[in-house]
């Protein structure tokens, strides 16, 4: 049986940035796959370089960087290139097309100046060498698989003109017009609001799916990473402390930092009457002896003391009558 050659194959990566008093080592010394079709998670602390290694994917980084190491990737002719090595001009063929970003900010993928059917247009029009209105029929076509309500509008609306929620299927559809081979999501849905968060999660999903795009599924929050992929990475410091599926790393946690965001992390098995505190942490530490050598806990008096928060949302109709109300459990926070 041929063993299947990983899509993308990142071997002993890293990344440094030169300030001029110091050098910040970024990323120190990573190794991971994606396979072909497979959903790929980061998570980790804010700093932890999740983004940092997708600029190094993407070629994207800042020019006072510096990379070390390899980052094959198995183009559509079949061969495997190191991305690390390219020239600009030949990675600019690859980005958008057969790699392919959405980032959680809007303002750095759509430009506030062009109309946001046009941008996709200039994407389609660049790598499938289609003319105008072949491009343009194809965006209305990805406006409708992003579930855009009035593809006509959201196409001659300027960015401003839209919400969040348009925008990132916006992006989404300029991600995948090309049926890229790998998608880099970097925090999608962190700015959305929960309504809308598990929706685009979903569309992500089903069109990467559709597809067979693979996906490197970067995100903070475990719960948005858990239902998204299938094999996650725990980056901390720059290093990838663990990795393997998503189901051992909740189970079976073998990192002190995996168990520590875990033992964090209020499930519904487990509700909490108040949020976890960083005390809370130290205690289920304590309680389930989990080590945790590099990790010294401080506790100071708290500086902001919130109780018995709700929070509300309101899904509205067309006519703007509230169609639905969304109210997250009672949080009370560090008193
Ligand atoms: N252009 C840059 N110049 C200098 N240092 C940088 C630069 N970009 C990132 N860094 C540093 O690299 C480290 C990793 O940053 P990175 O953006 O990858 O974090 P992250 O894990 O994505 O965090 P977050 O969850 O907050 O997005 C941080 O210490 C950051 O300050
Ligand atoms: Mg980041």
């Amino acid at each position: 049986m041929k063993i299947p050659t990983p899509l993308l194959e990142v071997k002993n990566l890293s990344v440094q940035f030169q300030l001029p008093n110091q050098a910040i080592e970024a990323v120190k010394s990573i190794d991971f796959q994606v396979n072909r079709g497979e959903i790929v998670g980061i998570v980790g602390e804010s700093g932890s370089g999740k983004s940092v290694t997708a600029l190094a994917i993407t070629r994207l980084l800042a020019k006072n960087s510096y990379i070390s190491g390899s980052i094959f990737f198995r183009d559509n002719a079949d061969k495997y290139i190191d991305l690390a090595q390219i020239k600009e001009s030949k990675m600019r063929s690859y980005r958008g097309n057969s790699i392919s970003m959405i980032f959680q900010d809007h303002s750095t993928s759509l430009n506030p100046v062009f109309k946001c059917g046009h941008q996709v247009v200039e994407v389609i029009h660049l790598h499938q060498q289609l003319n105008r209105a072949a491009a343009k029929k194809l965006t209305l076509q990805w406006f409708e698989k992003a579930k855009l309500e009035d593809p006509e509008r959201i196409f001659a609306s300027y960015p401003h003109q839209i919400s969040g929620g348009q925008k990132q299927r916006v992006m989404i559809a300029m991600a995948m017009c090309c049926q890229p081979d790998l998608l880099i999501a970097d925090e999608p849905t962190t700015s959305l609001d929960v309504t809308v968060q598990k929706v685009i999660l979903q569309l992500i999903k089903d069109l990467c799916q559709a597809s067979n795009t693979a996906v490197l599924f970067i995100s903070h929050d475990l719960d948005v990473v858990a239902e998204i992929t299938d094999q996650v990475l725990v980056m901390q410091h720059g290093k990838i402390v663990e990795k393997g599926s998503i189901k051992s790393i909740f189970q079976h946690p073998q990192h002190p930092y995996t168990k520590g965001l875990l033992a964090c992390k209020p499930t519904i098995h487990r509700n909490f009457y108040r949020l976890p505190t960083l005390e809370n942490l130290e205690q289920v530490i304590i309680k389930k002896n989990i080590h945790h050598s590099q990790t010294t806990i401080s506790v100071h008096p708290p500086l902001l003391s919130v109780n018995a928060l709700f929070t509300t949302f309101y899904q509205k109709s067309a006519l703007g009558m509230i169609k639905k109300r969304f109210k997250q459990s009672k949080m009370s926070v560090l008193k």
